[in-house]
């Protein structure tokens, strides 16, 4: 199927590993133009080349921390002028330590505020005026399947995804009428770096994502394409009529019935 996404300019923030690195790579091999961002510039040069590599598709790459309000502006700013418009904007950021509540002091809540909701709604918000003039804007905010069945340990993540989850529906009531969909997607249990540094130390990698694995019907761990995928059919002009959803990539694995 062609998502038909080759005149589109496409944001795509924390994206110099794991699934915003995935979702870059294949809306650039779907013939978006793709602006990735994340903190360290060397590193995302390293995965702008690594992307074209396996694209041939040049990607821009902008460090800015999504935490920061002016170098998101600054972002915003340096892509509008450049390429003239946004199309899609992926919310995406670095995920809030897993730990029990009673763990958390006022310091780490307003950390995880500033770093997950705050953020994307700073980052909807500079970029909605551009989305605004596209034909068919796309916000697609990266959540968790936390929002969708307890993960234990997740609470920082919880709150501030459940907000996320929440605000996401009034954007799609909001932005309907300048036809910019606005939807999430929640990932389960997906290989990427974040998941590795879960494994306890001396503990062998392959034995503890089987075990983490059992679980899931599918019988394994995801792989970032596979979450990307959903990603980019959202942001496809075919996903035109779907908005304020919450679609989970997990391979089955939540244990909740709605
Ligand atoms: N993988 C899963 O199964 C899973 C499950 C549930 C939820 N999630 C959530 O999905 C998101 C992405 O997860 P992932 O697995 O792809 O994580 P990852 O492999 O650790 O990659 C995180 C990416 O975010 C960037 N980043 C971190 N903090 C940032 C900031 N403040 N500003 C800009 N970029 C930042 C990192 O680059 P720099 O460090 O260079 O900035 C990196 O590119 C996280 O929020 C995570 O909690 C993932």
């Amino acid at each position: 199927m062609d998502l038909k996404l080759s005149n589109k300019i496409a944001i795509v923030l924390a994206a110099s590993k794991g699934l915003g690195k995935a979702i870059a790579t294949i809306l650039a091999d779907e013939g978006a133009t793709v602006i990735i961002s994340s903190r360290s510039q060397e590193q995302l040069d390293a995965t702008a080349e690594e992307i074209k590599k396996e694209t041939r598709r040049s990607v821009t790459a902008i460090a800015a921390d999504v935490s920061n309000p002016a170098a998101i502006e600054s972002l915003i700013k340096q892509v509008a002028d450049k390429f003239g418009a946004i199309d899609i904007l992926i919310n995406n950021t670095g995920g809030p330590p897993f730990d029990k509540f009673e763990n958390f002091d006022d310091a780490a809540w307003k950390k995880a505020f500033d770093d997950i909701l705050l953020a994307f709604a700073r980052n909807s918000r500079l970029a909605l005026p551009y989305l605004k003039k596209s034909d068919s804007g796309r916000i697609i905010n990266i959540v968790s399947g936390s929002v969708k069945a307890v993960l234990e340990n997740s609470v920082l993540s919880t709150a501030m995804r459940m907000g996320v989850v929440g605000m996401a529906k009034m954007m799609a009531d909001e932005f309907g009428p300048y036809n910019i969909t606005v939807n999430n997607v929640a990932p389960g249990f997906i290989l990427t770096d974040r998941i590795k540094h879960t494994i306890p130390e001396g503990k062998d990698p392959d034995q503890a994502i089987k075990e983490k694995a059992k679980n899931i019907p599918l019988g394994r761990i995801g792989q970032p394409e596979e979450f990307a995928a959903a990603v980019a059919f959202l942001a496809s002009e075919q996903a035109s009529y779907i908005s304020g959803v919450t679609l989970q990539v997990d391979g089955g694995g939540s244990r909740a019935i709605y």
